[in-house]
């Protein structure tokens, strides 16, 4: 039974590195992550440009393999399932819903939707009947016989959306669903999520560089250098981080502090503890009149999310996406 599932999907000390032949060296994008989310929860991944969340949402729905780990997708464990039955999982609990490129070019809107049946043994006209059905539940059932090129953003990220939902799946992996839209589509993507995170129950993650998404969203992970760092709740303010945010310290007992919270601390340096226990650790530093900002370390002055250009030295989250201001 479904309600006897404690998690749609869940993963253990999640590892990925890209090999690469270049100068630079291998790309560690995953440092030992967990991750859990519950049937019918909303979750969202924020962090900045590089921080890893296609990384985790492409080894998390399986279209990759993570370099160490285990991830459960509605209770199996993924990383133990032969091809077929991976494929066979994850038709019939996940979707995928891209910034862009969703669609095959080469189908019309309908084919397009009606094509995940197609591979789970359903008629062809049964298929294109609740593709229809979808599209016009969707408010596109006029655009069913266009190819994807001739519709716009937000109709070609309905029909995606579409195309996400036909196969009925309880999980939806979303990474910048709504990051090519204009404001207003945008928030038709999102009221639609909502109705199904709402009525019907579906469970999301959701990466996002949006306020508006992330709030929606029951909470939101913030993830950083492969690591997740925090964690918000629903009064999540992207203006606000530090004040909303938990520390996350993982199982290896390693906690990363952001740049922001660095810096009201005084920065990197040598710290002493000085009360620890009962939840509770308190940091000192060890360095008096020293400046503990190490190697001259400035904040960037642009944001590596969104590209937002600061005006000033002291802003510590982007005005514009909410990503936190690194250090350069
Ligand atoms: N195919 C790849 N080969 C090598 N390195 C990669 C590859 N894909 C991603 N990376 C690297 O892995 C890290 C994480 O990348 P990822 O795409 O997961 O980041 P992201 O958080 O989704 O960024 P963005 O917000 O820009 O989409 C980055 O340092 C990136 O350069
Ligand atoms: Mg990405």
């Amino acid at each position: 039974m479904a309600d006897e599932i404690e998690s749609i999907l869940e993963a253990n000390a999640l590892y990925h590195v890209y090999d690469s032949k270049a100068e630079d060296g291998n790309v560690v994008a995953l440092r030992g992550l967990h991750v859990k989310v519950k049937p019918g929860e909303a979750v969202a991944v924020v962090g900045p440009s590089g921080s890893g969340k296609s990384t985790l949402l492409k080894c998390l729905g399986g279209l990759m393999k993570p370099s160490a780990g285990n991830v459960s997708l509605d209770g199996k464990n993924m990383t133990r399932l032969t091809g077929q039955e991976l494929i066979l999982l994850r038709q019939k609990t996940v979707s995928f819903i891209f910034q862009e490129g969703n669609l095959l070019p080469h189908l019309s809107a309908l084919d397009n939707v009606a094509q995940p049946l197609r591979h789970q043994k359903v008629s062809p006209k049964e298929a294109k009947r609740r593709a229809q059905e979808l599209l016009d539940e969707l408010g596109i059932g006029h655009r069913a016989k266009g190819l994807p090129a001739t519709l716009s953003g937000g109709e070609q990220q309905r029909v995606a959306i579409a195309r996400a939902l036909i196969t009925n799946p309880r999980l939806i992996l979303a990474d910048e669903p709504t990051g090519a839209l204009d404001p207003i589509t945008s928030r038709e993507v999102l009221a639609l999520f909502k109705e199904l995170h709402e009525e019907k129950g579906v469970a999301f993650l959701i990466v996002t560089h949006s306020a508006e998404v992330a709030a929606f969203c029951d909470r939101s992970l913030e993830l950083r250098d492969g690591r997740f760092i925090a964690q918000h709740g629903t009064d999540f303010e992207v203006t606000d981080l530090a004040e909303s945010r938990e520390l996350i310290v993982d199982d290896i007992g390693t906690m990363v502090f952001s740049p922001d919270i660095l810096l009201e601390m005084g920065g990197a340096g040598r710290y002493e503890v000085e009360e620890v226990g009962d939840g509770r650790l308190v940091l000192v530093s060890a360095e008096e009149n020293e400046s503990l900002l190490v190697g001259g370390k400035t904040l960037a002055t642009s944001c590596p999310a969104c590209k937002y250009v600061y005006t000033d030295d002291e802003t510590q989250l982007c005005p514009e996406c909410g990503a936190v201001r690194p250090m350069v």
